[in-house]
């Protein structure tokens, strides 16, 4: 699927910088191949305007901020939140064309993340009712770019049949190469799923991290996606520790995202660093990176030959499809642009 050919995609939020990074000035985001600014306003709220100046098309981003306001780097030309443009440095105030704008996009903050949509959002931000929830902290994981496409780890997240090979080495069972059938909801603007299994609690930081003794535990895992490239991952461990994983592939163009992360958890700092959580989600982070990177980020989920194949762990994926499919026929967008994975 080529995100960028699919405009569908550009009426949904995604979550693209922390908010505290744009307290050093603006910078420059790519979303679904649109090259957009973020500033925050004069009231620490952050804007998103298209990364191009009305005058002789610099990037504004090369610029800096004053009052609120976004001052082009080259000759100065200032805009505002809602991409009009203000001052002219060269000229009165009373001459400035009405026509001297620049596109602003829809922004908010969440979660202590900026949140953008290029088009009015079909659905919005997803709901985590654990933020701000007594007893419960927020851990912010990771934030770096992957040579991979959305869906591709959206698919991931949802396959349990990638554990025993994939996690090898950290949570995986080797040798539960059949992975327990996983009980899948259909959502109006996503799907939910259901599935217990056994898992390696490999050594002492997995131990302090599952809240687990023993070489084995179980995790009884909720996912949900919300379309199209959020998953949330509530993990429970039979202790009563709850591991609520974040993960958004917010995506930069057709073959890469940002990979933002982050988790919610009912323990404390002192019973477990934040630093041991990330060094946890980090080992299995990479093992799905370095597989996620080597696939192909065109191809379509082909639904003809996993049916073929009777592989129920890729039912969610097929789930993604079907529901991608329809929205994209709804708006009038035909098919999923990008070869089927019979043709690569
Ligand atoms: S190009 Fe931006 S002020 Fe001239
Ligand atoms: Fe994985």
């Amino acid at each position: 699927m080529l995100v960028t050919q699919q405009k569908s995609l550009r009426h949904f939020w995604y979550p693209v910088i922390p908010l505290e990074r744009l307290t050093g000035g603006p910078k420059p985001f790519t979303l679904l191949g649109e090259k957009i600014v973020l500033f925050l306003g004069a009231d620490g709220a952050p804007a998103a305007l298209r990364d191009r100046c009305c005058h002789r098309t610099a990037q504004l981003s090369l610029g800096w901020c004053e009052n609120g306001n976004i001052v082009c780097g080259y000759h100065g030309w200032t805009y505002d939140q809602t991409g009009r443009c203000v001052r002219i440095p060269q000229q009165d105030e009373s001459t400035i064309p009405t026509n001297a704008r620049t596109r602003a996009f829809h922004c908010a903050t969440r979660y202590g993340y900026v949140w953008v949509a290029l088009e009015d959002p079909y659905t919005p931000i997803p709901e985590f009712e654990q933020a701000g929830q007594e007893g419960v902290r927020q851990i912010d994981q990771f934030y770096e770019r992957w040579e991979c496409a959305g869906l591709r780890l959206m698919e991931n997240s949802f396959d349990m049949s990638h554990i025993a090979f994939v996690h090898r080495e950290t949570f995986g069972l080797r040798e539960q190469e059949k992975p327990p059938l996983m009980k899948i909801t259909p959502l109006e603007w996503g799907l939910e799923t259901l599935v217990e299994t056994p898992v390696k609690n490999h050594d002492e930081n997995a131990r302090t991290v599952t809240g687990s003794e023993g070489a084995e535990t179980v995790r009884t895992m909720r996912g949900t996606w919300y379309m199209p490239f959020i998953r949330r991952l509530a993990i429970s461990y039979p202790g009563g520790l709850k591991h609520d994983i974040i993960t958004c592939a917010t995506p930069i163009d057709d073959a890469s995202i940002m990979v933002v992360q982050w988790c919610y958890r009912n323990d404390t700092e002192q019973q477990v660093a934040a630093a041991e959580v990330i060094a946890f989600d980090r080992a299995v982070t990479l093992e799905d990176k370095r597989i996620l990177e080597s696939t192909e980020s065109d191809a379509c989920i082909d639904t003809s030959r996993r049916v073929e194949f009777h592989m129920d762990t890729d039912r969610p994926g097929l789930v993604m499809r079907q529901k991608l499919l329809e929205l994209f026929r709804r708006d009038g967008e035909e098919e999923m642009h990008g070869p089927s994975l019979a043709e690569v």
